[in-house]
């Protein structure tokens, strides 16, 4: 709901539990007003009438209130916009005329030639914002910064702050610390969302899973990306972010360009950290995720066991046990195409290589169809070895700077898909590809950062950041809907690339090349915070875990773990025993029963891991599932019963494993068993209302 004051200079958007109040002040100020519990446009009416505190001459009074400081002026905090013309550079801007549009809000401003559109909507509690920059002049204008939005906490007391960190093989670990005066930035200045930070934040003051304020931010952009979190001098917080991680040039915009910033949603939520994840959780499969009420099949990927020695009667091999064990998706990762046998040649020319697939994809694709499962593959089409027919045929479209050096990072170069022959190549390929045999998905791969980021030749070299970003999404946007079957995974070296933008437009993420069953906890626990288990894929690969730690667990334990998220299977099937394939084929059949929960359900996070006991619970309608993992029993202590969540206390439970009735009121208040003991046990436990 959107409400505008009889003036037209104060707004309300609400959504079912939460409000956000903006006005405009006779000077053309647009002041934060309130960000929290619903409140009415009488209420917002009064904030408007407080005038700001006063300072010295040494204090900016708007500092801390704007809705999105620009450069110059009476201001001291980090600019939201930064712009140059030939002449000058800051903003001084006039209000132009609002505009509302259902949900939307959009106030517009000019400062000369330029057009600045703040733009606001409401999906549920979530508040999504833009800006949208136009140059209505006659010259160019330079954005040296142009962030989505900034965001205004209110005045409390010792905020603390979280967000995840992470690298390569270790994603998305959750921290929470006080902030304190200064900024703290996250971010990325590698040309993609990086495994350093998923873009999200969250600030509360003393909430818990279960209860308690909690503000979170989440940007949508898969190129370099900035968050700032300030803690002004006088204790206000702000946060803006945006695309590109410096001020140094993000566009230059001609006379009639333009340039919308990515989004920046929010929310508040009083229902603790639990809640939060609940509202960006329902927002994301109601409003971001494509076709987020399709279930996502189990899949089968040969990647840890085969890495590149891969052949098609191998891949025949695989697929008939997969199929055998329930699998529904059969993917073939890298070395399939082009003189690909190692990660030495072959990125850049997309065409089945013809010693391992003389016939092309289509005799595979067909033998796995006939097995009743769907076919994938694994492209990674912005990069390019120097050993291929591509990079002989065309060296100069990569990025690079004239007289330096090319830098290699898995022996391969970033594309510059800024050029329209770049992109242009890459549809065909892909579109060849897509043609050629029945593929049913694609996981979409991005090995290396970027380091040279050049375009000898180029006016504004610096737009390839954004404008990579831009063509990728373009792409993949015309890839969906000429094959509209196809279903996409984002993975970059596992969870290098998740964030609001790819979501939009990927059915699926690979959350981590970390398979490990343990750790994995860890990182789906972070990307629990923000992110859905609908998109959240995980696989059971082998024991001992010889890619990273020679840790041993049973298949129990592994299965239990990935049936947190979208359930896959990445272990050398051709290794595992008749008993092995027995129960992992029993696995499977669970996991396909409890799917609509765990894909589709609220997720309530029992317990975190933090090296004893773990467990999340899914629910939906009339059941929930327990999914319980021990790390590690001590002194014999029996395992603590587990407090349930999101049930209804006077009805009564059947517990479809144990065959035994609880009543509700005590599942939530004194918990249930889980029977777990010893080291890296797990279970699942399904419970039905009666
Ligand atoms: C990346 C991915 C892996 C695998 C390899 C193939 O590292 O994260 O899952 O696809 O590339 O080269």
């Amino acid at each position: 709901m959107l409400e505008t004051a009889e003036n037209g200079r104060t707004w309300v958007l609400s959504g079912p539990t939460s409000s956000y109040a903006v006005h405009l002040t006779e000077r053309d100020e647009l002041l934060h007003l309130h960000w929290g519990p619903r409140i009415a446009l009488a209420d917002a009416e009064e904030l408007a009438a407080r005038p700001l505190p006063g300072g010295s001459s040494f204090e900016a009074p708007l500092d801390g209130h704007e809705e999105y400081p620009v450069e110059g002026g009476p201001r001291f905090v980090r600019p939201a916009l930064s712009v140059r013309t030939p002449e000058r550079r800051g903003t001084e801007w006039t209000f132009d005329r609002y505009e509302t549009d259902g949900d939307e809000l959009r106030l517009r401003f000019r400062d000369a030639g330029l057009a600045i559109t703040l733009h606001y909507r409401t999906r549920g509690d979530v508040v999504e914002r833009w800006t949208v920059l136009d140059n209505e002049g006659t010259e160019p204008l330079e954005l040296l910064r142009a962030d989505s939005a900034t965001w205004t906490l209110p005045d409390r007391e010792e905020w603390l702050l979280s967000h995840v960190h992470g690298r390569w093989a270790a994603e998305s670990r959750l921290v929470r610390s006080p902030l304190t005066y200064g900024e703290k930035v996250i971010g990325s200045r590698r040309g993609h969302t990086g495994h350093q930070y998923l873009p999200w934040v969250a600030l509360d003051t003393d909430a818990t899973e279960e209860r308690g304020e909690v503000y979170g931010c989440a940007l949508g952009w898969s190129g370099s990306w900035r968050i700032a979190v300030a803690q002004l001098p006088d204790a206000r917080v702000q946060i803006t972010g945006g695309a590109g991680y410096d001020e140094s040039g993000l566009l230059s915009l001609a006379p009639g360009e333009s340039f919308t910033t990515p989004l920046f949603a929010a929310l508040w939520s009083d229902a603790g950290f639990g809640g939060a994840s609940r509202t960006w959780h329902a927002y994301q499969r109601a409003y971001v995720i494509p076709d987020a009420d399709r279930d996502r099949p189990v899949l089968y990927n040969s990647w840890e066991a085969t890495q590149f020695d891969i052949s098609e009667e191998q891949q025949e091999v695989l697929a008939q046990r997969a199929a055998a064990a329930g699998v529904e998706l059969f993917v073939v990762d890298d070395g399939w195409f082009g003189a690909r046998t190692s990660d030495r040649a072959g990125l850049g020319d997309w065409t089945p290589n013809p010693d391992r697939f003389p016939a092309g994809l289509k005799p595979l694709a067909d033998r796995v169809h006939s097995l009743g499962m769907q076919f994938g593959i694994w492209v990674e089409p912005e990069m390019i070895n120097p050993d291929s027919d591509l990079y002989r045929a065309h060296p100069d479209w990569v990025q690079y700077q004239e007289g330096r050096k090319r830098t290699e990072f898995r022996n391969q170069l970033v594309l510059n898909l800024a050029r329209e022959d770049v992109q242009e190549y890459l549809w065909e390929q892909l579109h060849g590809l897509l043609s050629s045999a029945p593929i049913d998905y694609v996981k979409w791969d991005f090995n290396r950062c970027f380091t040279d980021a050049g375009w000898p030749g180029d006016a504004y070299p610096q737009r390839l950041w954004v404008d990579h970003v831009r063509a990728l999404y373009a792409l993949l946007d015309r890839l969906r809907e000429a094959h509209p079957g196809v279903a996409f995974e984002s993975c970059s070296g596992g969870g290098g690339r998740i964030d609001l933008g790819i979501l939009s437009r990927t059915d699926q993420v690979w959350t981590s090349d970390n398979t490990d069953p343990l750790d994995r906890l860890a990182i789906q626990h972070g990307f629990s915070q923000i992110h859905p288990a609908r998109v959240m894929a995980a696989w059971v690969t082998d024991s001992p875990n010889t890619q990273l730690n020679d840790r041993v667990s049973s298949l129990r334990f592994r299965f239990v773990s990935a049936m947190a998220g979208v359930l896959g299977v990445g272990g050398d099937l051709s290794e595992w025993t008749e008993e092995e394939l027995a129960e992992a084929r029993e696995w499977i059949a669970l996991y396909k029963e409890i799917r609509p929960l765990v894909q589709h359900g609220d997720l309530h996070r029992l317990c975190p891991p933090t090296g004893g006991l773990s467990a999340v619970q899914y629910t939906r309608g009339d059941e929930s599932v327990v999914l319980a993992l021990l790390q590690a029993q001590h002194y014999g202590e029996p395992v603590p019963a587990l407090r349930l969540r999101g049930l209804d206390p006077t009805a009564a439970y059947e517990c479809l494993e144990t065959g035994e009735v609880h009543r509700g009121a005590v599942l939530l208040h004194h918990g249930l068993r889980t029977g777990l003991r010893g080291d890296l046990d797990a279970t699942v436990l399904r419970l039905r209302r009666i």
